[in-house]
């Protein structure tokens, strides 16, 4: 039997999954690691972390595997997006990373606009200057730390980062590139426009290839630090999301996934680069050659439920905390939560708006917080859903993976929100499944991502909505949208104390 590692590397963690050529998950490992918040709005992470998380968690997996480690073909990737790692000329990191949730570079934001122009920068990169984007933070260094831009030599994205230790060789790839605001994504490659007005090297922008190419193999020292062999072939990988696409099996045209990890994002598949969003949704390259998918993000899905429970039920784990949401009816009786807690990005991009819960009533227990954190992050992410079909698509089939296809009452309620037929997986593994599959494709397994997903993916169960519960929520979730402006002014005052 052969064997390929996808590797997760996420924001709160590293996952690393051991598949075989069935698609079954032989074993895996996951190594959490700790977000860095100097103030608020600031979100960063040590590289050395993943890199130390990542050989622990390959060297623990080596260790409990009894078969032969040459049976190990290859490897891939998958890595939270936009993050930026500024390396020098001797390809020593150069600061922490500045993460995809820092909110820091508003100011940047607006420069970019001012210098590009908001209807280039859509031509050129099909996106918005986002704060959680890599180019308006490679622009906040250079502005507020120019001792250590005049020293940078590359960047890097963070898996690419990771990839980097493993193999010496430096390379992105198209997704995660897409992420950058640096990339003209319809001629894939990168922008010499946007370079030259910002005054930013080509040099400084790592190669570009495609998500399954084969970059190299493992070098000696992280062989013996972790036990694999140093012929194992290492594949590119993709941005989180068009992993999580792939793992999911969203390879088609009509394919809609609604995925819930620390930020919550839907995302359809798009065989055009040329459709006209208005920069409302994301608008990336996939991890499948000459695909694109369009994508909205809710930036504190599972971060709200996690906020939550660490802290007023730090003590509980999840299961228990969820343990009585049946016992409430659709709507938390009459209170409503948006997940703004760390601003938003879709439909709102609003770095300063902060999240609330409305309506609450001495009636109010635990159990309807609880469900209305969930209904909260479910009707964001039905604020994209509602951008999508607003711009003609029908979306009436979604597979839900993540957080929020764990729970059974979760997946009805998604179904409920969405008023879409919502299908969970069978044996779901995410981005980490994504990634194996871009190394099972690389290696010569399959001719195509598509034939991989025919092996590698099955429905397990499907929810219809029911309709008494979709109209309870197209009333709530009517009151849900008006909270963004009802609050957004006194966020913006409340601003000024938040440290
Ligand atoms: C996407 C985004 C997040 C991160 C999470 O634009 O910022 O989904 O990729 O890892």
């Amino acid at each position: 039997m052969k064997y390929v590692i996808g590797i997760d590397l996420g924001t709160s963690a590293v996952k690393i999954l051991l598949v075989n050529q069935q698609g079954e998950v032989c074993k895996e490992i996951s190594k959490p690691y700790p977000l860095i918040i100097e103030k608020s709005g600031y979100s960063e992470q040590n590289p050395e972390e993943w890199v130390e998380k990542t050989t622990a968690g390959l060297a623990e997996l080596i260790e409990h595997f009894d078969g032969d480690v040459n049976d190990i073909e290859g490897i891939s990737f998958s890595g939270q997006m936009h993050g930026l790692v500024l390396l020098d000329q001797d390809k020593e990191v150069l600061r922490n990373a500045i993460l995809w949730n820092d909110t820091r570079t508003t100011e940047q934001c607006k420069q970019i606009y001012e210098a590009v122009g908001k209807q280039t920068l859509l031509e050129i990169t099909k996106n918005p200057a986002l704060e959680g984007f890599t180019l308006p933070k490679i622009l906040w260094v250079k502005e507020n730390e120019p001792e250590i831009y005049q020293r940078a030599y590359t960047f890097m994205l963070p898996k690419d980062y990771l990839r980097f230790r493993m193999t010496g060789n430096m390379h992105t790839e198209y997704s995660d590139a897409a992420g950058t605001l640096l990339l003209n994504v319809a001629k894939r490659k990168w922008s010499s426009e946007l370079l030259n007005l910002f005054e930013i090297p080509l040099k400084l922008c790592p190669p570009l290839v495609e998500s399954h190419a084969y970059v190299g193999t493992i070098q000696s020292e992280f062989a013996s630090q972790t036990g694999l062999s140093e012929a194992t072939k290492v594949f590119a990988g993709g941005a989180d999301n068009a992993c999580g696409a792939i793992g999911a099996g969203i390879l088609k045209d009509g394919k809609t996934l609604c995925s819930i990890g620390t930020s919550g994002v839907v995302l359809s598949y798009e065989e055009k680069n040329d459709l006209d969003f208005d920069g409302k949704v994301h608008y990336f390259n996939h991890g499948e050659e000459n695909a694109y998918y369009t994508m909205g993000v809710t930036l504190a899905a599972g971060y709200s439920l996690s906020w939550f429970k660490d802290t007023f039920f730090k003590n509980e784990d999840f299961d228990e905390l969820l343990k009585d949401l049946n016992q409430v009816s659709p709507g938390s009786n009459g209170l409503v939560f948006t997940p703004y807690i760390a601003g938003e990005r879709t439909p709102y991009a609003d770095s300063a708006i902060r999240g609330s819960f409305i309506g609450i009533d001495a009636a109010h227990e635990k159990k309807h917080f609880v469900r209305a954190v969930l209904e909260g992050i479910t009707f964001s992410l039905n604020d994209s859903i509602e951008l999508f079909r607003s711009s003609g698509k029908s979306i009436d089939s979604i597979i839900s993976i993540g957080g929020g296809a764990k729970n059974e009452i979760w997946l009805q309620m998604q179904a409920d929100i969405f008023n879409s037929k919502v299908e969970k997986l069978n044996n779901e593994q995410g981005p980490g499944m994504g990634a194996a599959m871009l190394a099972a494709y690389g290696s010569g397994w399959f001719t195509s991502l598509k034939d991989c997903a025919d092996v590698f993916i099955q429905s397990a169960k499907t929810y219809d909505p029911i309709p008494e519960n979709v109209k309870v929520y197209k009333e709530i979730f009517a009151v849900y949208q008006q909270v963004y402006s009802q609050t957004k002014s006194l966020n913006d005052q409340l601003k000024a104390l938040r440290k």
